[in-house]
């Protein structure tokens, strides 16, 4: 079985109604990074940061998986598949997806503000209260990657890029850091990379053979899935 690796962006949940972060109409032009995706900010502003990710939580659990996600998930019937994900909503196991690794947290999880490692599923709701706390007596912060911070499955992520025989990039700027650099961490040149995104993601530095299709991913994901299907189990 091939071994095909899913990288995706917020657009891959765009279908679904969930808002990328840097179109026309993202989240980003409705919010600044610095006042709720920042260690600083969650000192200077808890309020506002727990609230930003409450509503961000309340939003996601009315979305469902849409086209894109669905066609992933059923990729594993004859492939060997990997999800990457920038996102921070559910859409993937929704799916059915067994294998999903999350870049940038999960919005269904908090942790302690002390220890990294305690992390807790949200299980019922949508509310993060400002005092919860974890059982080492800290505050709970969102279980998100701000801005500034490392990003500790980075290091996991590059070494599944680097087993993949396909790579496929589904509805990403391609502009955050060090996200952005996994599609270099392919394993040599040949590795062919498709990507799906109707925009116009930064692949200037891209020297594997690439293939854009500029397709909303619900529409681009299948066909594409469908094209690699009939190629590799003929
Ligand atoms: P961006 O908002 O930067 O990019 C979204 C991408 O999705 C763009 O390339 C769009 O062209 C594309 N897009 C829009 N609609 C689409 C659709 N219907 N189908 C497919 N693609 C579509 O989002 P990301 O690249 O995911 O990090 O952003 C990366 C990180 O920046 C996020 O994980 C988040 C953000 O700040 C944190 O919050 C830490």
């Amino acid at each position: 079985m091939k071994r095909i690796v899913v990288f995706t962006g917020a657009g891959v949940s765009a279908d679904s109604g969930i808002s990328t972060f840097r179109d026309a109409d993202g989240l980003w032009a409705n919010y600044r990074i610095e006042d709720v995706c920042t260690p600083e900010a969650l000192q200077r502003n808890r309020a506002q940061v727990i609230e930003f990710y409450n509503m961000r939580r309340r939003e996601s659990l009315t979305k469902r998986p849409n086209a894109g996600h669905l066609a992933i998930a059923a990729m594993e019937e004859w492939a060997d598949v990997q999800v990457i994900t920038q996102n921070v909503d559910n859409l993937h196991e929704q799916a059915g997806s067994k294998r999903v690794l999350h870049l940038h947290g999960e919005l269904m999880k908090l942790r302690s503000e002390r220890n990294p490692d305690l992390i807790y599923d949200i299980n019922d709701g949508w509310e993060q209260s400002l005092d919860a706390k974890a059982e080492d007596g800290s505050l709970l912060r969102p279980h998100i990657v701000f801005f500034g911070e490392s990003v500790p499955m980075f290091e996991p992520a590059c070494q599944i890029v680097a087993e993949a025989d396909i790579l496929i990039v589904v509805g990403t700027s391609l502009a955050v850091y060090p996200a952005a650099s996994l599609v270099y961490y392919v394993r040599d040149r040949q590795v062919p990379i498709y990507l799906v995104d109707p925009g116009n993601p930064d692949t200037a530095m891209i020297r594997n053979p690439l293939t854009h299709i500029k397709e909303r991913g619900a529409v681009g994901v299948p066909q594409l899935l469908e094209q690699l299907k009939n190629e590799l189990t003929k």
